[in-house]
């Protein structure tokens, strides 16, 4: 309460004491308090120098977005004839009358800007804290977080010339503050020097010990290696976690004796990413443990995103900038790592949803994990309405819930549920009203009926073998059930690609029309904020999405 009252006043002071400029402004964003955790020290430094950047409004996202779902539509003249770099930036590009409406309002406050994205569509600019205050309307302050005593510049509002307002979509760091994005699996056994399994035969029990042959034997994934070296297998690293080969090789050496134990993957560094073998971490660990292990032959390549990220969203859009920079783009990517969606602003959350459209418009499959805390967010908590998880809401990607128990149910951590910054996309709009009306009053007021709903399918994610540093242990975790459904989808595109046919892409069209290749998962629930949360049942559902995958029917709906 008394946080609130504090931010309150603060903002007040910020209108009160703002210098009116010639040109017509208009506040662009504002937050109503700070975020909690955050204390606000002071005004910032004035001759602190801030890099600030902008975002400019796209020319024709709409289209760029009805191509996607014609390349991804399974059915549709297009389908499959992925855009070419070039195409995508054509369609995102900023229009030459915003670029100069932008450029030309910075010089006038003596300002350069430089662009810093593949389609032009963000430039940057360098300006003191003073400078800024004057050029956005804005009260620079300096917040301190309570728990890490991290200290960060931003302003709880800002403003804009209001002729700009169709050219201008956000600035950053504005009023986003710092977000830390939740990964990380839960540890369940206790970690060991020896692993109590042998070789690679399936476990006695694959329910209380999960490998990547059970993998292979519940969802009929091959085990003979992919053969096309154009197709490649992007794994996402965040939070300073680091993939560790040594780990690797003892986990192929003991769950893979089928292939080379130096089968391995490549690792790219941006944002002053590091590729520290003597930290491993848990999540890398197990997301290249689980593509290098089940994709089996397909070029795997480890992304490390440092916290050295400008994006005001912890690197998740400078990793997709950088693969849109480049000529051929992975054809699958996965991450293991969400937000709370309300922890976003929508400015920051769309931008990044429209990256993904132009990812998916290329060709990519891109894979979240829903998250481990339920109805309640990416890790448990306490809640009085349900937490959907971001980027599972943005609907141009596909997210991953769990499953425990074979035949499976749905796993009680499964995060699913409903946006509440993006509506509900055609291609799932007749599943999810069928849920809806079964589901009837249950819940009603804690969940938004017309958001984006999620996920979209599950995988097995409890008891996951993997090993960390030199220990044999097991996790738990949509963390498990994401890097598994990519590899499955890797291995079918490696069949496409030598069949000559086109990589499956962006994935939900194709998913929703073919729900006779997943296993229906019709029990279980995702209790939270002090509810039994959803339950799954016949059909798509906020667990399990529409259940988990079947490779050879997959096959065969691919045209294989
Ligand atoms: C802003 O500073 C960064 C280094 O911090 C530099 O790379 C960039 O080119 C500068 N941008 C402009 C527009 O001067
Ligand atoms: C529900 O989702 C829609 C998007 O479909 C959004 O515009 C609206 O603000 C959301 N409502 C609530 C109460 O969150
Ligand atoms: C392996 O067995 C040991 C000893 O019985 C046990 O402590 C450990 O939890 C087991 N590890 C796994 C991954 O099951």
């Amino acid at each position: 309460m008394v946080k609130v009252t504090l931010a309150l006043a603060a903002f007040v002071a910020v209108v009160a004491a703002s210098p009116r400029s010639k040109r017509t402004m208009h506040v662009h964003e504002r937050r109503e308090n700070v975020p909690s955790g955050y204390v606000k020290d002071g005004a910032a430094p004035s001759d602190h120098v801030l890099n600030l950047r902008l975002a400019l409004v796209q020319s024709n996202f709409k289209s760029l977005e009805d191509k996607l779902y014609a390349v991804s539509t399974p059915g549709n003249a297009e389908y499959g004839q992925h855009l070419s770099k070039e195409q995508v930036e054509a369609l995102v590009a900023p229009s030459s009358d915003t670029t100069s409406a932008v450029k030309d309002w910075l010089s006038s406050h003596d300002i350069s800007s430089n662009t810093i994205s593949p389609a032009g569509d963000w430039v940057g600019i360098n300006v003191t804290v003073k400078q800024a205050n004057t050029l956005l309307d804005a009260d620079y302050s300096t917040f301190t977080h309570q728990s890490t005593d991290e200290q960060t510049i931003r302003t709880l509002s800002y403003s804009i010339p209001a002729d700009l307002k169709s050219h201008l979509s956000l600035v950053h760091p504005t009023v986003a503050f710092p977000v830390k994005p939740f990964g990380s699996p839960k540890v369940v056994g206790k970690f060991s020097k020896k692993s109590n399994l042998t070789a690679d035969a399936a476990p006695a029990s694959c329910a209380t010990s999960f490998t990547p042959t059970c993998a292979q034997q519940l969802y009929g994934i091959p085990s003979a290696p992919a053969t096309q070296p154009s197709n490649r297998i992007a794994v996402a690293g965040f939070i300073d976690q680091w993939a560790n080969l040594a780990d690797l090789k003892s986990f192929l050496q003991t769950y893979r004796t089928d292939i080379s134990p130096s089968t391995t993957f490549s690792t790219v560094l941006i944002d002053g990413g590091e590729n520290d073998q003597s930290t491993p971490g848990i999540e890398a660990n197990l997301d290249t443990q689980y593509t290098v292990g089940v994709a089996t032959g397909v070029p795997n390549e480890f992304v490390s995103v440092g916290e050295n990220n400008p994006d005001g969203i912890d690197g998740f859009l400078d990793i997709i900038n950088e693969l849109l920079g480049e000529d051929d783009v992975p054809n699958v990517l996965t991450t293991s790592y969400s937000f709370n969606e309300p922890d976003l602003p929508f400015s920051i959350a769309n931008n990044l949803c429209n990256a993904y459209a132009q990812l998916g418009a290329r060709g990519t499959s891109i894979f979240f994990s829903s998250g481990d805390g339920g109805v309640s967010g990416g890790q448990s908590q306490s809640c009085t309405t349900f937490v959907p998880t971001f980027p599972s809401t943005c609907p141009f990607i596909t997210s991953v819930g769990g499953t425990t128990g074979i035949p499976e149910t749905a796993v009680d951590f499964s995060s699913g549920g409903f946006s509440t910054l993006f509506a509900i996309p055609d291609y799932q709009s007749a599943d999810v009203s069928a849920y809806l009306s079964k589901l009837g009053s249950t819940n009603a007021g804690l969940f938004n009926k017309t958001g984006r709903a999620f996920p979209d399918l599950a995988a097995f994610g409890v008891n996951v073998e993997i090993v960390f540093g030199g220990e044999f242990g097991t996790v738990d975790g949509t963390s498990c059930s994401t890097p598994i459904t990519a590899s499955l989808f890797a291995l079918l595109n490696d069949e496409l690609i030598a069949a000559g046919k086109s990589p499956l892409g962006f994935l939900n069209p194709f998913i929703y029309a073919n729900q006779g290749a997943f296993t229906d998962i019709t029990s279980g629930d995702n209790p939270g904020c002090s509810t039994d949360g959803f339950s799954a049942g016949t059909g798509w559902d906020p667990v399990t999405g529409v259940g988990s995958p079947i490779y050879s029917v997959l096959r065969t709906a691919a045209g294989l």
